[in-house]
Order: structure tokens, then sequence, then C-alpha cells
């Protein structure tokens, strides 16, 4: 969450005690997201308070020894929110500033997502609390293994499926998969997506995300009559959806001109070298020491551009920067990358902002896939997987896009409409127990 992130409070909800009522943090940002979409779900609006709590919160300690002979203690969540269309489903982040109530508004985010493009699952999200780059790999392996063990009650195939987030990766999937598997005591590859291919991974996951960010982004361009050659792309975070994300217009022959990280921004009117960049991230770790001009970070926001695609934390466009922004349409790679706030200046300045809850599914769509793929041991091709992800983003789309124009609403409160009615509806059928 950046410093200068509104404080949200409690005042119109009611709060679970373990969160800091006098400041939400993310959850106070869902919370008014909901809030929007109540008065246009009806007769489910009597089973609102359901989206506005997680069903089960897992607070786990993570205690390791460390490479020096030291005992390390870690703080580990994992936040089933809602069940109601099928098992948990949503990414772990290993991140030093995770906090309980990024986690829940993530998990939310996740529900609303998988209902979003209609994949059978609920949403849920880990994290640790954890810088990764201070650890060794045996650190960072004894971290994910032991959280692993501490959130194995609640995780399984049929439970709850993590999958990759902001510094989890493929390696680290593994030995998630393998630490379950240990304690189950057989091989269970449908535990976790995101897996290297060798283990019952997807081809095209690990470019799932940023692929789903430029389908979203090519059909609002075509809505709004936006030509993608030649259109001039910024983009915030250049981890894995950015830099796909930032590839793939780059191949379509749009100009990618300026790009942040978390150490510095550049910026090329002529469009970066995207490939290049891409090879320079995967040696150092940054987009620092590219050869580039080097921006600050109030020049990126205000970089005039066509598209402009936040791919790092949640968070970024604020109150404060969201009058600034140069750009036709905003694409939502990241989670939860707008205020609510922002959000309302954006649409007063007419920037079309696709959410996130639709723009960055494509990695949840393909971790679908190899779930599939894992339960019948039956593998797809890389361009099954692509066509079949293409035609589940651009429909989700389009019926999202019919929703908002009908209703005269955002794309954001258009997607939670058509998400929170089936999380609802679901609900409503199966009924409270007992
Ligand atoms: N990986 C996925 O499949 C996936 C799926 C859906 C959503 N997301 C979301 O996309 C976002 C990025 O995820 P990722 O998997 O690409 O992570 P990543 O760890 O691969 O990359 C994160 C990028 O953000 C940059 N960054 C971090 N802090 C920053 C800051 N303060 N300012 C500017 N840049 C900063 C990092 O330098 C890095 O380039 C997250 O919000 C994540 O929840 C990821």
């Amino acid at each position: 969450m950046s410093s200068d992130s509104p404080i949200i409070t409690a005042s119109a909800h009611s709060v679970p005690s373990y969160l800091n009522a006098d400041n939400l943090g993310p959850w106070g940002i869902y919370l008014q997201q909901v809030d929007r979409v109540t008065p246009y779900l009806g007769s489910l609006a009597r089973w609102v308070e359901t989206l506005k709590r997680p069903k089960r919160a897992l607070v786990v300690d993570v205690p390791i020894e460390m490479d020096d002979g030291t005992i390390a203690h870690f703080e580990g969540y994992r936040v089933q929110h809602n069940t109601s269309r099928g098992p948990g489903k949503g990414g772990v982040r290993f991140h030093q500033d995770v906090t309980l109530s990024e986690v829940m508004a993530l998990s939310a985010w996740m529900s609303i997502k998988n209902a979003a493009v209609n994949v059978p699952y609920g949403g849920a999200k880990g994290g640790i609390r954890v810088d990764p780059r201070k650890l060794s790999r045996a650190e960072l392996e004894r971290v994910t293994r032991r959280y692993t063990s501490e959130i194995n009650i609640i995780i399984g195939p049929n439970k709850d499926i993590p999958a990759p987030d902001v510094n989890t990766n493929e390696q680290v999937m593994a030995w998630m998969m393998d630490t379950y598997s240990m304690n189950e005591g057989s091989t269970s590859t449908g535990v976790v997506t995101g897996k290297p291919i060798s283990l019952g991974g997807s081809l095209g996951r690990r470019e799932a995300t940023g692929r789903g960010v430029f389908v979203v982004g090519a059909e609002a361009a075509r809505n709004l009559g936006l030509e993608i050659k030649g259109a001039r792309i910024v983009v915030q975070g250049f981890g894995n959806v950015g830099s796909v994300a930032a590839k793939l217009f780059h191949e379509a022959g749009a100009k990618v001109i300026a790009v942040q990280d978390h150490k510095t921004a550049l910026f090329d009117p002529a469009g970066l070298d995207v490939p290049a960049l891409i090879e320079h991230v995967a040696h150092n770790g940054t987009i620092d020491g590219f050869r580039a001009e080097t921006i600050s970070a109030e020049q990126f926001w205000q970089t005039e551009s066509e598209i402009l695609i936040p791919a790092a934390l949640e968070g970024q466009i604020t109150a404060a920067n969201a009058p600034h922004i140069k750009t036709r349409m905003v694409i939502e790679g990241a989670n939860g990358p707008t205020t609510p706030e922002a959000d309302d200046i954006l649409r007063e300045r007419n920037i079309l902002v696709a959410p996130d809850v639709i723009a960055n599914a494509g990695g949840v769509t393909v971790s679908y896939f190899e779930w599939v793929q894992d339960f019948s041991s039956f593998f797809w091709t890389e361009e099954e997987i692509n066509q079949r992800l293409v035609r589940i983003m651009q429909e989700a789309f389009r019926s999202i896009w019919q929703v908002a124009q009908e209703n005269k609403v955002t794309l954001r409160t258009a997607a939670f409409i058509i998400a929170c009615t089936r999380i609802l509806q679901a609900r409503e059928m199966r009924g409270l127990y007992p």
C-alpha cells in the first residue's frame, strides 16, 4: 500500500475486531466497491453481508532457522473470502508490508474475479510478511515449506488452491506442492497452480496474466476506436504481469514509452526496446541501469499515453496523482491499483478504467486450465490454451461492457454487478447450514 493512500475508516460498516477500524487499508477500498454495487443486486442484496467478511482467515507463525544459525519468525496469512461457487483460489504474496487487511482485500477481489470470468472457484489469498530479497535460496525454501505446512489444514485441490503472486514464482509453487504432498503422503499436483511444466504446470500460465491484460486492452481500444499500432503505452511494474503485457503490446506495434519499477522509472518517446529490457531485468532484477532516460515518479504518472497499465501493487493511482494522469484508458494489471476516489476522478475526466477483476483475470483462467489438466492428467497444447483464454476473456469483457452501458456505470461496477450476482445466487441456492 503506498504511503499516500487515503485512510478509510469503518464508520459505515461492521468491522471484525482483528482489523484497525480507524484505518481499514485495502479492505476498506473493497468495502466501498461492494457498497457501490449493492443498489444493483435486487433481492440478492439481502445476502450482501456475506461479501463483507471473509469466510475464514488463518494467521500463522512461520519460524525458520537462518543460514547464520539464528531463528527468525515471520507472520503468514491464508484468507478464504468466499467458497460459495467452488474451492478457494488465489495467489501467495511474499512482501515485507503484507497485512491481514491487504490479504483479505486480495482474497475478496479473487472471489469477484473468479465469478466475473465464470471459473468455478471462490476467492482466497495468502501472504507472508517477509522481504524475500533478503533471504538466501535455502532460507526462502524453508519459509515456503514451513508456511505451507502451517496452512496445510485449509488448502487442498478441492479446498483452496494457491498460486504465484508478487515475489513468488514456479519454484515457490514447486516447494509448496512438494510440502503438501509430503504431508499428505501422495503426490498432489492439483494443490497449487503456476507450477513448472515438468511438475504438472500448464503451458502458457507464466504469460497468462499479461496476455489477458493485452486482450482486454485490445478489446477496450476497439470499443473506443483506438488503434493499438502506434499507441503509446506506460507500464508501472515490470515483473511477470507488466513485462508480458509490455511485450505483447510491443509486438502488436504499440510503443512502450515509460516503465517504472521499485527502483526507478525510464522514458523513451520513441519506444523502449522491450525484449532488451526484459533481458536486462532477467540479469539485474530491476530496470535500473538500462539505456534510457530516467524520470521521477511524478513525471512517470504525468507521461502522456493512450494506455496506462499499473502492474505493480495496490493503491498506486490515488486522488493525488489521478488529476494529472494523461491517458485514454487504464488497464489494471495489478490488483487494486486505483483507489475509489481516484476511480471517480478518472471517470469525471473521461478516462476509461478496465478493472483488475477482469483485466488481470488471465492468470487465474489459465490456472483453472492447469487444475483441470492436473485432475485428468491430460495436457493441452499452448495454442489450445491461448485460444481458450482469449475466448473466455473476450466474452467476459463484452458482457461487462454491455452491463456497464445498460446501467450507465463504470466497468468496475459492472464487473461487480455480474460477479456479486453470481456469488450471491450460489449463496442463496445453497442456503445456510445448519
Ligand atoms: N502473477 C500473476 O499471475 C498475477 C495475476 C493477477 C494479478 N497479479 C497482480 O499483478 C501485480 C504484479 O504481480 P507480478 O506477478 O507481476 O509481480 P512481480 O513480483 O513479478 O513484479 C512486480 C513488479 O512491480 C514492481 N514494483 C514493486 N513495488 C513497486 C513500487 N512501489 N513502485 C513501482 N513498481 C514497483 C517490481 O519492481 C516488479 O517489477 C500484483 O498486484 C499482483 O497481485 C498478478
